[in-house]
């Protein structure tokens, strides 16, 4: 039962648990009837620290289609943060306003102090952090949605896997299904962590690190592409350099197999020319959508309504 539970780290819930929240997500999406007005008279609080698109417009969104309301900020500069107001307090009193808080803070260590002081479980939107949970939900379920399972794939990343968090939580998130094979492109600068690295050792997946794209793309069913992240280097010359290492276009794609599924966590930038998007192996911005659904399920379970 995910009744009443907060969502900090990937592992928070179990395989059986989120599981089950695809299913969910999935019957809602074929039926979106099917959830309609569960959460009527529940409240969302975002509170959302630092800037996003898809994850608060889709919960909002997902809070709304199940008959509930929403409440909150995009931008901490209109909220008493402001005037220096301490995170816990601004926890206590939106649990006390709202049924469940989804909050996007940069500073590490943030959901798990939320949930200190939470009377209402916090779900931990972070995009940037040692572990952020949300996308790995989103990422593999639309794997286990387009394919009709997670298991028996190789598994290409390609970009900035040093700094593109979203890459380790979902590595991580994968290491637990069977027989995944991983393979880890980036130039030297850019490449996976060690000790995600470690963590996939243990858990005796096979992985691979390379530094071609091409080479790579007859062999993936799985090819996640990353942005480079400018606002993680020290030095924009060495930004300027790596940017454009990886770019997919339509000659590359020519390379993949016909079954091949591509994603992105978003927002892209250059790393995926705009030719790419027609092509029907491209699923980042129906992953985009699926994610509402699989919010729907998110919130409808924490609040026990399903
Ligand atoms: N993918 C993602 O988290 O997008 P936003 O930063 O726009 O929410």
């Amino acid at each position: 039962m995910l009744k009443g539970r907060s969502l900090v780290e990937p592992e928070d819930f179990s395989l059986t648990e989120m599981d089950g929240l695809f299913t969910l997500a999935e019957k809602i999406e074929k039926d979106e009837k099917y959830m309609r007005d569960s959460c009527r008279g529940k409240l969302l609080a975002t509170l959302f620290f630092e800037p996003s698109t898809r994850t608060r417009l889709s919960f909002e969104a997902a809070m709304l289609r199940l008959g509930g309301s929403c409440l909150g900020f995009a931008d901490p500069g209109s909220s008493s943060a402001a005037k220096g107001e301490s995170l816990a307090d601004t926890i206590r009193m939106a649990s006390s306003y709202a049924d469940t808080i989804v909050m996007r803070n940069p500073k590490e260590g943030s959901a798990l102090l939320a949930t200190k002081y939470s009377s209402v479980p916090i779900i931990n939107a972070r995009r940037r952090g040692a572990s952020p949970p949300y996308p790995d939900f989103n990422r593999s379920s639309y794997i286990k949605r387009l394919l009709g399972q997670i298991g028996n794939l190789t598994v290409g990343f390609c970009g900035d896997l040093k700094f593109g968090r979203t890459v380790h939580s979902l590595a991580k998130a994968l290491a637990r299904y069977e027989n995944i094979k991983m393979i880890f492109i980036s130039p030297e600068e850019l490449v996976l962590p060690d000790y995600i690295k470690s963590i996939l050792k243990k858990q005796n997946v096979q992985f691979f690190e390379r530094e071609k794209l091409e080479e790579s793309m007859p062999e993936i069913d799985v090819l996640y592409m990353t942005r480079v992240q400018r606002e993680r280097f020290f030095n924009e010359n060495d930004y300027i350099r790596l940017k454009d290492t990886y770019v997919l276009n339509t000659e590359k794609m020519q390379a993949g197999k016909d079954t091949l599924i591509v994603l992105h966590p978003l927002p892209r930038v250059n790393e995926i020319s705009v030719e790419v998007d027609s092509d029907r192996r491209a699923a980042y911005f129906a992953q985009a959508r699926f994610g509402m659904f699989v919010r729907m399920a998110l919130l409808s379970s924490v609040l026990g309504v399903v």
